[in-house]
């Protein structure tokens, strides 16, 4: 895989914000496979300034989520169905016909899973993923242990993952969902490019595991090693545990700039 380690979150935001940019302006009904959490939001709001300006047409693209919790109303202010519209449907001005998400109130959620993994295949599956990782080294809400192979499942969160995001629910573990419907490893393996955006050292360890560990569900974005197009981009504080970070800024700084990433 690749490693670009980049100064600060915003510089990180704009060279993947490019890359879309630039899958866009190649495939301009690219599928975009996004996430949540506070680490993509450099990248959705350096892609909405390059739409503003211009610089890429959005109009044909399409949107798919990665994970979901169970249980919590789509009008909910944190299914991330409402996160995704807020932060990235609307400020780039995509309509909602061009998303495709998992229904996490559905009765039935392996059936909601199994429509889901239908509509990635139908829409030619994800041609980007971008993706955050957890403290203990989740993509998605594949938690450790996830089997590398997994589909799209329902999934129980870890106590540290409920921790991590009770701050989107008033700072109250309780509110936090217990499952999540989340796009399974075997999945998200399937996008054609993967990119994982990791800032700040509390993600340093879950990013030396992922990069320099072996392959193991026990650090399920390990995984990323068995992708042929896989990109981690790092802040300097969340590459501070990568033993080769020397060789990996050596690498990037010398790579051809036609190439991207
Ligand atoms: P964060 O979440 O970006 O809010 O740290 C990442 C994740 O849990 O995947």
């Amino acid at each position: 895989m690749e490693v670009v380690i980049v100064p600060d979150a915003a510089a990180g935001g704009e060279l993947i914000a490019e890359a879309m940019a630039a899958l866009l302006r190649r495939k301009p009904d690219a599928v975009l496979g996004v996430a949540t959490g506070s680490t993509p939001l450099p990248v959705y709001r350096a892609l909405e300034a390059k739409v503003r300006a211009g610089a890429v047409e959005v109009g044909r693209a399409r949107i798919a989520q990665l994970d979901e919790y169970v249980g919590l109303p789509a009008d909910h202010p944190e299914s991330y169905r409402s996160v995704l519209r807020k932060e990235v449907l609307e400020p780039l001005g995509i309509n909602a016909e061009a998303f495709l998400g998992p229904d996490g109130t559905a009765e039935d959620v392996a059936a909601a899973c199994a429509s889901y993994e239908a509509a990635l295949t139908a829409a030619g599956g994800v041609d980007l993923q971008l993706l955050g990782i957890g403290t203990d080294g989740h993509i998605g809400f594949n938690e450790p242990c996830s089997s590398l192979a997994s589909r799209t499942r329902i999934k129980t969160l870890t106590e540290q993952t409920r921790v991590d995001n009770a701050r989107f629910f008033d700072d109250d573990i309780d509110q936090v969902p217990h499952h999540v419907i989340t796009q399974g490893i075997g999945t998200i393996l399937d996008a054609r490019h993967l990119v994982l955006l990791a800032t700040g050292a509390g993600k340093a360890e879950a990013v030396a595991a992922t990069v320099e560990g072996p392959v193991a569900s026990v650090c399920p974005a390990s995984a990323l090693q068995l992708h042929p197009h896989a990109t981690v981009v790092v802040d300097e504080a969340a590459a501070s545990k990568l033993r080769l970070a020397d060789y990996f800024r050596h690498a990037y700084a010398n790579k051809p700039a036609w190439q991207g990433i």
